[in-house]
């Protein structure tokens, strides 16, 4: 028998139904549809606005869709991976509160926070226990409330972010399909450009960190978006030599939804076409590390069996990297 490949068998997203346009946030601050469209390519997002609400509801709401659509019962979920940098608490883990939530109760969980790089993280991490034969069922989810973190007086980082969920199911095949290749970096020297200063263990929330909006999103924009052209072209070149992915081969680039310039430099490094990138971050903004499985549920329809897909990105961190994944089902 040969080796066991971790597959990729079964993808759902969601995403809230209030969408906040460009529009309504000229309203909020000073800015314009054509300055956002121009340097983000954003057109609009999605905001998770009931009260009460947090992160494990999106999750709850993908990952209902994921077990109906792919047939499965939530019993024999053995791990749930959650990826998200808006958790609903500090502890417990998010991915504890949806397994609750949704009826998962055979399985183990947790999360990882590793920003809009977070979803790659998950998905080599559970590509690891499906490929030791560890386990036969494993989700990743990439779920975020972005909104509960972000300032709406901020021109900079306000039009950047919105909320949303996206999962895949993991199973064993024994055919050369599912997750092939991962390289995956963090370099902590980039922490400080993008952060949230206020609510950990070195500055616990306090009227003061309030005051001073510290439980808000802090980026340096040109410095993050320096770093994430470089990376995320290097890493997604390189992912492509070292698999003999010829440009013309690739059937898709699955990149993380942070600005379409970023999208498109990545894109022309690697020598693709436009119609090799899956692209939907007018509609849905930055949802960190809901970009990429957001992006596979709505191409889900396009994608073939055997299709060689790079899934790439760039967070806070800093923190990249770049799979490479072949299509295991016809849609
Ligand atoms: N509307 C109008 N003007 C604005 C806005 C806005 N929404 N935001 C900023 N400006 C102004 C600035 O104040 C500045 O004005 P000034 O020249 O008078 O000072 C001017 O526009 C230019 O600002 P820059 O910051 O230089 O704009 P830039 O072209 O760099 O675009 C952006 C900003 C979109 C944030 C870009 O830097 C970017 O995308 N960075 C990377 C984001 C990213 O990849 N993040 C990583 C993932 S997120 C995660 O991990 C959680």
């Amino acid at each position: 028998m040969g080796q066991i490949k971790a597959a990729i068998t079964a993808v759902n997203g969601w995403v809230p139904d209030y969408v906040l346009t460009n529009q309504e946030l000229e309203q909020m601050v000073d800015t314009s549809d054509e300055w956002i469209m121009t340097r983000t390519g954003v057109k609009e997002r999605r905001i998770l606005r009931e009260s009460g609400k947090g992160t494990s509801d999106i999750g709850v709401e993908t990952i209902k869709g994921l077990l109906e659509k792919s047939g499965t019962n939530p019993n024999d979920i053995e791990l749930l991976i959650c990826a998200t940098v808006s958790p609903d608490f500090a502890f417990p883990a998010t991915s504890a509160i949806i397994a609750d939530k949704v009826g998962i109760k055979n399985s183990w969980s947790f999360d990882i926070n590793a920003a809009c790089s977070g979803f790659l993280y998950a998905l080599n991490v559970a590509t690891k226990f499906i490929e030791a034969g560890t386990y036969k069922k494993v989700i990743v989810i990439g779920a975020e409330k972005m909104s509960c973190m972000t300032d709406y007086t901020d021109r900079t980082t306000c039009v950047l972010f919105g909320d949303g969920g996206g999962a895949v199911l993991l199973e064993p095949t024994s055919e050369k399909l599912g997750v092939i290749d991962s390289i995956l970096r963090t370099d902590g020297s980039g922490s400080f450009h993008l952060y949230q200063k206020g609510g950990g263990s070195v500055k616990p929330a306090s009227y003061r960190t309030v005051i001073a909006k510290e439980h808000f999103i802090y980026q340096e924009g040109q410095q993050v978006f320096k770093f994430a052209v470089t990376n995320m072209a290097d890493v997604s070149v390189e992912i492509m030599k070292r698999n003999n992915l010829a440009p013309k081969d690739l059937n898709w680039l699955v990149p993380h939804q942070a600005n379409l310039r970023i999208i498109e430099a990545t894109a022309r490094r690697m020598g693709i076409n436009k119609d090799q990138v899956m692209i939907n971050i007018e509609k849905y903004g930055n949802t960190t590390s809901a970009t990429i499985p957001l992006c596979l549920w709505e191409w889900e329809n396009k994608l073939k069996k055997g299709d060689d897909l790079i899934l790439s990105a760039f967070g806070g961190g800093f923190t990249w990297g770049a799979i490479y994944v072949k299509w295991a089902y016809d849609s």
